[in-house]
């Protein structure tokens, strides 16, 4: 079982034909209104993979459309939380060549409870559990030394990059989970190279330049699938969820990492965070028509 404490956002996203500079004016070519947050998205991920998570995460009270759309995907909504604060949200702007630009605003995000660790950990009893926390809500350091203390293993994805959570949370974490700009960061804020990080594993991806996972010691590449992005945005959550999907049930590391790359491949050839998340089915099928 994996429990997600993650960030649930509404995606406000533009696309535009660049991206607009300091003091500039620009009319978007379109708008959506979509369901994200890097925790949803990767909650929807682990889903679409094969393993239903626990999502732990909260929205504003009045905010029916978001817990609706969470529904949609699949996810139960027992664990989210009403908060007097509105839903946290994100204004994305997407340009042609499908890169983006986000801006976040936390919202009730930041307002999970401490109550909500010890409801969501005793609702599901003791196990094998995987716990996976993200930089987009409070609490890190109580749900993390909380795991911990019930013997459940941690994944950490570092983003957005903060440095004194990534120093405070770094020697507690079993998977450090951070894309290039983030490698770099963590490996500046901790004095060494980004393959000499003490974690017992690390989960490097770099868009276009495949992925790297160094576990205890071993380093494995996979390259990234050939495809024609429009939207990345989402991709690492994509990449992460489908990963720990497979690698917290103990799948081979290959085979999660190949799996992953084709799930996060898939994602960008479609507009949207959490809505581009293919199903297995689909990334399987993709799988048996490639060989790398
Ligand atoms: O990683 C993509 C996500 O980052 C978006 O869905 C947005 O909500 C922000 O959290």
């Amino acid at each position: 079982m994996i429990f997600n404490f993650g960030s649930i956002n509404v995606d406000h996203v533009y696309r535009v034909a660049d991206m607009p500079l300091p003091g500039e004016t620009l009319t978007a070519g379109s708008y959506r209104k979509l369901l994200g947050g890097k925790g949803i998205n990767q909650s929807i991920a682990i889903a679409r993979a094969g393993q239903m998570p626990v999502h732990v995460g909260a929205v504003g009270s009045d905010d029916h459309w978001t817990i609706a759309q969470v529904k949609s995907f699949g996810i139960d909504t027992g664990h989210i939380a009403q908060s007097a604060h509105p839903t946290g949200h994100a204004v994305i702007y997407v340009d042609d060549t499908g890169e983006n630009q986000i801006v976040i605003y936390g919202g009730a995000n930041r307002d999970l409870q401490p109550a909500q660790i010890d409801t969501a950990f005793k609702a599901h009893g003791a196990g094998d559990h995987w716990v996976l926390v993200q930089n987009e809500t409070n609490l890190l350091v109580e749900i993390v030394d909380r795991a911990k203390a019930s013997g459940f293993k941690v994944a950490y994805s570092a983003a957005p990059f903060v440095a004194d959570t990534v120093a405070g949370l770094i020697n507690k974490i079993d998977i450090l989970a951070v894309n290039e700009i983030e490698a770099q960061e963590a490996a500046g804020l901790l004095g060494v190279d980004v393959s000499s990080i003490a974690v017992p594993e690390l989960l490097v991806t770099r868009g276009s330049q495949g992925v790297e996972f160094y576990s205890h010691g071993e380093m494995h590449h996979h390259p990234a699938f050939q495809v024609d992005a429009v939207d990345t945005t989402g991709a690492g959550d994509t990449f992460l969820g489908s990963f720990l999907a497979h690698h917290c049930q103990g799948a081979d590391i290959a085979r999660s990492l190949r799996y992953a790359s084709a799930a996060s491949a898939l994602q960008v050839t479609r507009p949207g965070a959490a809505v581009a998340i293919p199903a297995r089915e689909e990334v399987e099928t993709f799988l048996k028509q490639r060989k790398t």
